[in-house]
């Protein structure tokens, strides 16, 4: 009886069975049954015993403190989390391997543990690689405690006066309740749900790693998410030494945020000056770039749209964006082939936003509309021109926010001119004086603007 019972449910619809199934019996679904710990049935009267302590009450008269938030040592981190680190909050750090997870945790203990107590649980690692690392990073570590295990259960016994835990990686430790593997989707969520409880309760803030998988998504169950309260990404080229940290959930601030890392010889250190960093040496010389002020979270950075079309060799012409989604693309290149009369179905078109950036806002549109007519009709866009603005299926130029920011940003980074919507115009007036301002109605007459009448765009 002291044996722990588990069942296997199916992740689709629910249903149960005493045993692993390759396919759910009940909705026909392959591999979606995930083991689950069978929790002993409290008594009842128990149960009531809590309840019945829980009251309605005004939430006029409820009553809370405010957010008390850590700085965490690396600003853009703490950018990122909204203002710093909240007590008793779980935060996944998710990324591909050797982006530097560990390496930015491991830097982040350090500092926290000068006036906080804080337990590295590293389950991928043993005692000496971490101290390895914290060697080469010269990191000074005042109360950092590190542990070698992989099992959570006893992680309970070593949080005595723990303010900060950090987990590498979910995917590694595994509770005793379970008889699946570690990493398995059921171990996943029942090690989170345990973490979530002692967080929640013991008011310790919990920094777990967890691995994506091939697609980019974060391994285990998306429940794992559900429980997070701020879910972070860490990108980047490997070969490259910058790296993205992005927010995709978070209850404590704005999703919106990004960081700039650099990963430099003494670890991973915030870029402050971002400015230049999503723009390209040769820009202006090739055709298909357009460079685009993109408003994220608060601050604007000007980054630069490439694009290349290339003759489909035979059947579908493909369409390959990154960092812009694939159906906006798809509506752009309608609206440039109907409105403008730019014909792309016999074209290939790659387009990518430099630097690994994702450009999600609609104002954007623009840029990706000029960066693609400039490929198309093989003439480069001049270098010292920023694009923005919103584009409609009809082909008209929308107003978009933040324009002001935008035009600031194009100033202070040296552009000469800057196209954006018309309806904008107002807004941005006074800085006139300060760089070219071109107000633009139509997708039509900014080719115009940009190439003349008299471009290659004939021949098509
Ligand atoms: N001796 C070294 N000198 C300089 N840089 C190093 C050294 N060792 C490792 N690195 C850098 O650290 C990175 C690995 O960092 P880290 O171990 O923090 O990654 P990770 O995301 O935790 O990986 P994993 O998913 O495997 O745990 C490497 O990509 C490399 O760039
Ligand atoms: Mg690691």
């Amino acid at each position: 009886m002291a044996k722990n019972n588990t069942i296997f449910v199916c992740a689709e619809c629910g249903a149960t069975s005493p045993r692993w199934l390759g396919r759910c019996p009940s909705c026909g679904k392959f591999n979606t049954m995930a083991e689950e710990a069978v929790k002993s049935d409290k008594p009842e009267k128990n149960n009531r015993a809590v309840y019945s302590q829980a009251r309605a009450q005004k939430l006029s008269a409820v009553t809370f403190e405010r957010y008390d938030r850590t700085p965490s040592g690396i600003s853009e981190f703490d950018t990122v989390l909204g203002g710093g680190i909240v007590a008793g909050s779980l935060v996944l750090l998710g990324g591909d391997p050797g982006i530097g997870k560990s390496t930015l945790l491991t830097q982040i203990a350090a500092h926290l543990s000068h006036g906080h107590k804080v337990l590295y649980f590293s389950a991928e690692e043993s005692c000496s690689q971490v101290k390895m690392r914290a060697e080469r990073l010269q990191l000074d570590t005042g109360e950092l405690y590190i542990v070698n295990e992989t099992c959570i259960d006893g992680l309970e016994s070593e949080l005595d006066g723990v303010q900060f835990c950090i987990i590498d990686s979910i995917q590694a430790v595994y509770t005793d309740d379970l008889s699946s593997s570690s990493g398995s989707v059921g171990q996943v969520r029942e090690c989170a749900t345990k973490l979530m409880r002692t967080a929640k309760s013991r008011g310790i803030t919990f920094f777990i790693v967890g691995h994506v998988t091939k697609e980019g998504a974060l391994a285990g169950p998306k429940v794992l998410e559900h429980i997070m309260d701020t879910v972070l990404y860490f990108e980047g080229e490997n070969q490259e030494n910058y790296r993205i940290l992005r927010a995709v959930k978070n209850r404590f601030g704005n999703v919106s945020e990004v960081g700039v890392f650099e990963m430099t010889d003494r670890g991973i250190a915030a870029v402050t000056d971002y400015s230049g960093i999503f723009l390209s040496e040769s820009r202006g010389q090739e055709a298909g770039c357009a460079v685009t002020p993109a408003q994220t979270g608060n601050r604007c950075m000007n980054v630069e749209i490439q694009t290349l079309i290339s003759k489909t060799a035979f059947g579908q012409p493909r369409r390959m964006p990154l960092g812009i989604d694939y159906n906006k693309l798809a509506l752009l290149l309608a609206v440039l082939e109907k409105r403008c009369s730019l014909p792309f179905q016999s074209y290939d078109v790659y387009i990518n936003a430099m630097g690994g950036i994702k450009l999600s806002e609609p104002a954007c549109d623009l840029a990706v509309c000029a960066a693609l007519a400039s490929a198309h009709t093989d003439e480069p866009i001049d270098k010292y021109t920023a694009i923005f603005g919103e584009v409609g299926l009809t082909g008209e130029v929308r107003a978009v926010s933040y324009a002001e920011k935008r035009v600031q940003e194009c100033v202070k980074m040296g552009f000469r001119r800057v196209l954006l919507p018309a309806k904008n115009m107002k807004s941005v007036a006074k800085y006139a004086d300060k760089i070219n301002i071109v107000p633009i109605l139509y997708v039509n007459s900014m080719i115009k603007t940009l190439f003349g009448q008299g471009s290659n765009r004939a021949k098509a």
